[in-house]
């Protein structure tokens, strides 16, 4: 997405930056893990086809990307700071994972170039499609368990929503998309109970088990009663359309 291709997310601990051609081969050498592809449903990509997918990703108005950077090893860096992508500070940071977020759907501000609405948390509307599918990925172990992926998802969807404080996050920063915090959803594979725990301290609920495909449906809900909260307490829907692919790598 072009909107944020010189955005610069500074937080305690990781920074968010736009992922160009020079992270390719080292996200490139990450998806050579087959449980991280298992994890995240990715395919396997030749290291032309990942230059083309960061391409695309870049370009594409329904995708918006950041590589996440950890900061825990330099001070140099403030919270909050504003910076372009080209300062020499965060060449130095080690790249550790990405956070996306998909636009499916036809709300209206995707074809209005994403204009700002005023009634972007207006989505009580049922036959309002629009999703947006949030995705993860901290993909070095020796990063993990470090709240390197909590921040960056409060990061982005404080970005991507103009609500940072809906995800525990008392910083502000502008919003060129705005996205209704009630179309954020997430799918993630049923015994990932990492991610499903880091999506659940975030606010997001359980609203859907999809067993054909292993995997669970979380929204980011304020008011969803704690029926939904194990996948055990849920009906199973199965989903009926090949827009649930539960692969947002083989979307494309
Ligand atoms: C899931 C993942 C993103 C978590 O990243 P992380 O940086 O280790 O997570 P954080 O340290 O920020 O943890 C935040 C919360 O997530 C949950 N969590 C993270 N790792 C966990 C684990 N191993 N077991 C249980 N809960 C865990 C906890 O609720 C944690 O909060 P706490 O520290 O207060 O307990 C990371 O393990 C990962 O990328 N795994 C492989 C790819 C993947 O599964 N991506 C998600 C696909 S949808």
């Amino acid at each position: 997405m072009r909107v944020n291709e010189e955005t610069v997310l500074v937080g305690e601990k990781v920074v968010l930056v736009p992922y160009r051609p020079e992270h390719v081969p080292k996200y490139h050498s990450w998806m050579q893990d087959e449980e991280l592809r298992r994890l995240t449903a990715s395919e396997p990509l030749s290291l032309k086809e990942e230059y083309e997918m960061q391409q695309k990703w870049q370009l594409d108005e329904d995708k918006l990307t950041f590589i996440i950077l950890s900061k825990l090893e330099s001070a140099d860096l403030s919270a909050g700071e504003l910076v372009p992508p080209s300062d020499s500070r965060i060449a130095l940071l080690p790249m550790v994972g990405d956070v996306n977020v998909f636009l499916h759907g036809t709300r209206q501000f995707l074809k209005e170039g994403h204009q700002v609405k005023e009634d972007h948390d207006m989505v009580n509307d049922e036959q309002d499609d629009f999703e947006a599918e949030v995705e993860i990925m901290v993909a070095e172990p020796a990063h993990r368990r470090h709240g390197l992926a909590y921040e960056a998802l409060q990061l982005m969807l404080g970005y991507a929503t103009g609500t940072p404080e809906l995800f525990n996050d008392e910083r502000h920063y502008s919003s060129p998309l705005r996205l209704p915090s009630r179309s954020l959803m997430t799918k993630i594979t049923e015994s990932n109970v990492p991610s499903i725990n880091l999506f659940k301290k975030l606010g997001f609920k359980i609203t859907k088990t999809v067993p054909v495909f292993e995997e669970v449906e979380m929204r980011w809900r304020d008011d969803l009663s704690q029926q939904y909260d194990s996948p055990d307490a849920n009906t199973n829907h199965i989903y009926e359309s090949c827009l649930l692919i539960p692969c947002w790598r083989q979307k494309h």
